[in-house]
């Protein structure tokens, strides 16, 4: 991950914010990912945990965040981290090691991760309660409940455990639903760099190549720009394989006369893109294919629109429901009272998923997506919200009451919103999107 476009100040404000929010007396733990083994002695590329880099920016495993309030109200940050050590930095890389790990990153003090089992239980003797992200990490729970247990044994000398852990989850995600300025600035970077491979993608299309070099072209520039790594595993899918939502398989050839399905974003400082494009693979929609694409981008500019402080998902998704169901309608895919068929929503045999979802540090981000007690109001929207807009509509091969004409079909178009105080900013800027502009390009 290139962890260096955001300031040490922007972590170290993040963790004072959350300090902020803990009543004194508390502990707050965050834990890194570890690595993971992807067969015998080698790795997959190391993600850290978005969590933790929301608090650190340190991109180093085993390694933890521990937040402390006293009883007082003051606040520090503890890094627990990798010793250095030069034969596994010749083997492995470089470790960063508490020593400059304080300085570089900020925190109040740093110490070797092993040192972690003789200070937590220090920590926990001055402590009420205990915070960490439940279920975030395998594990972690036993290794907190090891720490108490250290305490606890201390009880005929006096100590005392904390009697509440809590579940600090909903307050991080909170914050990462609220997107700084600098943030954005990363995402608009992440949509142009993934814009760039979209182009080239549609440049690259042609009959008879397979998906797995269309996602090569892709991976190629995000790569160039400084996106290491895709922010999830990209879905080129040509024909009928764009009516699998999240097909990765990604080793069909493309078809003439078919569409090319292409939903993928690079990853840039940890922060994501998802973008969805679907075009001809030769570089020119049949009249079925262009009806089908014109609707969904009908569909989407329309709830783009409607996008401001003040409005919700279900909002936007009435009016995606009633675009697609009167395009339906009109070419005879659904029959019936319109009215009833919105109602119903019949067009949800077609649209199969949901409109969007929170984009950030994750592609599906944290962030609640509801207000109410009951969890069935969907939240209004505010200024810093980043959300996707991806209306589709699905025709698999053998979608028998269909038409013969629109079985095959399937249509994602997918872009990333950010909620300003006027209205929206659209950051998916140069990923060709009109029927006119996507065979303009590809046709030169
Ligand atoms: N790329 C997954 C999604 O669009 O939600
Ligand atoms: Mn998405
Ligand atoms: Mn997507």
């Amino acid at each position: 991950m290139n962890h260096t476009l955001l300031s040490v100040e922007e972590f170290a404000s993040r963790r004072q914010r959350f300090a902020d929010q803990l009543p004194n007396a508390s502990v707050a733990l965050f834990p890194a990912n570890g690595e993971i083994t992807r067969s015998n002695d080698t790795e997959y590329p190391f993600c850290q945990n978005k969590n933790f880099y929301y608090l650190t920016g340190f991109n180093e495993p085993e390694a933890l965040l521990v937040m402390v309030k006293d009883a007082s109200g003051n606040s520090t940050s503890t890094l627990f981290c990798r010793e250095k050590d030069p034969l596994q930095e010749v083997w492995h890389g470089r470790r960063t090691g508490p020593e400059q790990a304080q300085k570089q990153y900020g925190f109040d003090a740093a110490y070797i991760n092993i040192e972690a089992d003789k200070r937590l239980p220090e920590f926990f003797e001055s402590a009420d309660r205990v915070y960490f992200c439940f279920a975030d990490q395998p594990a972690f729970e036993q290794q907190v409940f090891n720490w108490l247990t250290q305490v606890k044994a201390g009880a005929k000398q006096g100590k005392k455990a904390p009697a509440q852990l809590l579940d600090c989850s909903a307050q991080i995600a909170e914050m990462r639903l609220f997107k700084s300025s600098a943030e954005l600035g990363i995402m608009r970077k992440a949509n142009v760099l993934s814009g760039l491979a979209h182009q080239r993608a549609m440049k690259q299309s042609a009959v008879g190549k397979f998906e797995y070099q269309i996602e090569a072209e892709m991976l190629h520039e995000f790569t160039l720009h400084g996106a290491r790594y895709p922010a999830y595993g990209s879905i080129v899918a040509g024909a009928d394989n764009a009516n699998i939502l999240h097909y990765t398989d990604n080793q069909d050839a493309l078809i003439d006369n078919s569409l090319l399905l292409i939903d993928a974003g690079g990853e840039l400082a940890g922060y994501a893109a998802d973008i969805t494009r679907t075009f001809p693979v030769n570089g020119k929609f049949t009249d079925p294919q262009a009806t089908i694409y014109q609707l969904v981008l009908d569909s989407q500019l329309a709830v783009i629109e409607a996008i401001k402080p003040g409005a919700n998902f279900a909002q936007l998704t009435d009016i995606a429901i009633r675009v697609l169901t009167e395009g339906l309608v009109e070419l005879g895919i659904l029959t019936g009272d319109i009215e009833q068929l919105i109602e119903d929503k019949a067009c949800k045999d077609y649209f199969i998923h949901g409109l969007g979802h929170w984009l950030g540090l994750d592609v599906h981000d944290v962030g609640d997506y509801h207000i109410d007690e009951n969890r069935r109001q969907l939240r209004a929207f505010e200024p810093g919200m980043v959300m996707t807009i991806e209306p589709g509509l699905y025709f698999p091969a053998d979608c028998l009451e269909v038409e013969p004409k629109w079985r095959g079909i399937g249509v994602r178009i997918e872009d990333n919103i950010v909620v300003t105080e006027q209205g929206y900013e659209n950051i998916t800027v140069n990923s060709p999107k009109t029927i006119a502009d996507i065979e303009a390009l590809m046709a030169k």
